[in-house]
């Protein structure tokens, strides 16, 4: 399906400073994102992330990696399900809040607390087959190159393992997705004006997401990895996508 009118954005460069600019972002949003989080998607994340951790097949002592961990949300989560969980992250800002986060989120309980390291997603500082679970959520698109980005979660999963990734999607119904896009493009950014006072910010959203294939093209990436068992599962008619195969 032909992209409407794709929008630039100053936080979206195509070139070598992907990774620089983006890495900014969300050093500069770190401490408001959980809130506009929640505001941007009237709490919805946090259900469309249950999900995915429902289908992640943890049991007590399962290892498990959260690639782009940000504040920590799914690393928490997998933590409580009983794995030993890695997140991991190229923002030092975001990995604080995780952390600071882990403190009170972990006090009361004898699951052992995520581990939050500083790493780049494109070059997992694993070996190969090192987790039995891989999570990703609203990291993929923010890669330069999310083929590779995709390969390295698949290199670092076990054979056998699952590999969960959530992210914006892409509707299939057209009049439903220019909607979308306009919310993304009108509402959203307002809100990143308000918080962080970075409308950019926040509008970077939907350029980054006109620039990457979404739900499709991650399924037929994973497919030509060898995934087997892959499930794509569309919520809210495509608004938000989990891709999910086993290495
Ligand atoms: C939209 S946030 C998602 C955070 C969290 N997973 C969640 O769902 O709330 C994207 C995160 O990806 C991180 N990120 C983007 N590119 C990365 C890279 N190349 N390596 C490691 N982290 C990266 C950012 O720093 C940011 O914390």
């Amino acid at each position: 399906m032909e992209e409407p009118k794709v929008h630039q954005n100053s936080y979206y460069d195509p070139g070598v400073n992907r990774a620089k600019r983006v890495r900014a972002l969300f050093d500069q949003i770190a401490r408001r994102y959980d809130v506009i989080n929640d505001i941007q998607s009237g709490g919805m994340h946090r259900l469309w992330k249950r999900r995915l951790i429902l289908e992640a097949p943890i049991i007590p002592g399962s290892s498990a990696l959260d690639v782009c961990c940000g504040t920590g949300d799914l690393s928490f989560a997998l933590a409580a399900k009983g794995a030993e969980v890695t997140g991991l992250d190229f923002s030092q800002a975001m990995l604080d809040q995780a952390r600071s986060r882990g403190d009170a989120r972990m006090a009361d309980t004898e699951r052992k607390k995520p581990l939050f390291i500083e790493g780049d997603a494109m070059a997992l500082p694993f070996m190969d087959d090192s987790f039995d679970v891989v999570t990703m959520a609203y990291g993929l698109r923010n890669l330069s190159h999310w083929q590779n980005g995709l390969r390295e979660l698949h290199r670092v999963t076990r054979p056998g393992g699952r590999i969960l990734i959530l992210d914006f999607g892409k509707p299939p119904n057209q009049l439903w997705r220019s909607i979308y896009y306009s919310y993304l493009r009108l509402v959203v950014p307002v809100l990143g004006w308000s918080l962080v006072g970075d409308a950019e910010a926040y509008r970077y959203i939907l350029t980054s997401l006109q620039h990457f294939p979404a739900q499709r093209g991650i399924e037929s990436e994973m497919l030509k990895m060898g995934c087997r068992g892959l499930h794509t599962h569309l919520f809210m008619g495509g608004v938000m996508s989990l891709n999910m195969g086993t290495a």
